[in-house]
């Protein structure tokens, strides 16, 4: 005799819904943004479908359109037109994204405006901090400038900055900069487990940052490893973090349950851009239906992230409002 009926709470949907572990709402979705400089710009951007770069003076359409749908922050990504080897339009005043950030935060106050903070978009060799001439990517040295940068974005009105460049003491360095200058309530959400992985692609070719020479395996982490994210995750904590992330998402779903069983801090997870276009030529190919869009966030979720960052903010969000 069968004594154990799983299925009984599956028999109607009021069953199923009052029984569901895992709920993905908008307000867990963070919409990433890509601005350039210029005027009158908003082109799709080849490598990311339905992904725009826009100039200031055209976000409002997008900032509008995220802010009528009910998602509560973007993250900032600024192509500047000059690069240099020190990247020093990351920390310019006037700088492509320092204009983009107090551009939102006046104009849409409500929005919680994370700023990306790294050097490749801004570096000549596209690297994530200082080379030094044998082509090391020199840490400490680097720490100087993401300092410098992070207190641009905050004094641009930043609500929180967000280190992607995985140097060694990074949030200590950012964490003090920012106290010397009184931004004590600008958070850090750190990329604390970023991998070194192939995800990236679109996402470079949209932000013009891939590296010149060499690649980002001496100081992005080796996909092989889990525990080692563990340990990135306590340093960061003990330097100050607000926010760990785990990046990519989908691929590393067991390091970011690890994490949340380990951590109390938010745990964010950063649905990339390779896999953002894995799924959108699957769904165009019909490979799949759009369904696969939801299951594939919401599994993020239940894997234990607090906050997702995904291309798909915007196209969620709609289909929450039918
Ligand atoms: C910059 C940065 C990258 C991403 C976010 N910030 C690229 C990289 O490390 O090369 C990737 C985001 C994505 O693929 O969607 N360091
Ligand atoms: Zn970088």
């Amino acid at each position: 005799m069968i004594t154990k009926r799983a299925r009984r709470i599956r028999k109607n949907p009021a069953i199923r819904n009052m029984v569901r572990e895992t709920s993905l709402a908008v307000n867990d979705l963070v919409q990433p943004i890509f601005v350039v400089e210029g005027e009158g710009i908003k082109h799709e951007i080849p490598s990311l479908t339905d992904i725009y770069h826009y100039s200031i003076d055209m976000l409002d359409e997008e900032l509008k359109e995220i802010s009528d749908l009910g998602i509560q922050a973007v993250i900032v990504f600024g192509l500047p037109n000059e690069k240099d080897e020190f990247g020093s339009q990351a920390y310019a005043e006037d700088g492509i994204v320092q204009n983009a950030i107090s551009y939102i935060k006046k104009n849409y106050p409500e929005l919680c405006v994370i700023s990306d903070v790294c050097m490749c978009q801004y570096t000549s060799h596209g690297h994530c901090g200082i080379v030094t001439e044998n082509g090391i990517v020199d840490n400490d040295e680097t720490l100087k400038y993401l300092a410098k940068i992070a207190v641009s974005h905050a004094k641009a009105g930043a609500d929180i900055v967000a280190p992607s460049d995985m140097m060694d003491g990074r949030v200590m360095a950012i964490r003090k900069a920012l106290d010397e200058a009184s931004y004590k309530d600008v958070g850090i959400m750190s990329y604390s487990a970023k991998y070194s992985s192939s995800l990236y692609g679109p996402f470079r070719d949209a932000a013009h940052s891939a590296p010149h020479f060499g690649d980002r395996k001496t100081y992005q982490m080796d996909p092989h490893n889990s525990r080692e994210a563990l340990k990135e995750m306590e340093y960061d904590v003990d330097e100050g973090a607000d926010y760990l992330m785990v990046k990519p998402a989908l691929l590393y779903l067991d390091v970011l349950r690890e994490a949340r069983n380990r951590f109390e801090l938010p745990m964010v997870a950063y649905m990339v851009s390779g896999e953002y276009m894995m799924i959108k030529n699957a769904v165009r190919d019909g490979v799949f239906s759009e369904d696969v869009i939801y299951e594939s966030v919401m599994s993020i979720k239940r894997a234990g992230a607090d906050v997702i960052i995904t291309y798909f903010a915007k196209l969620l969000a709609r289909s929450f409002e039918r």
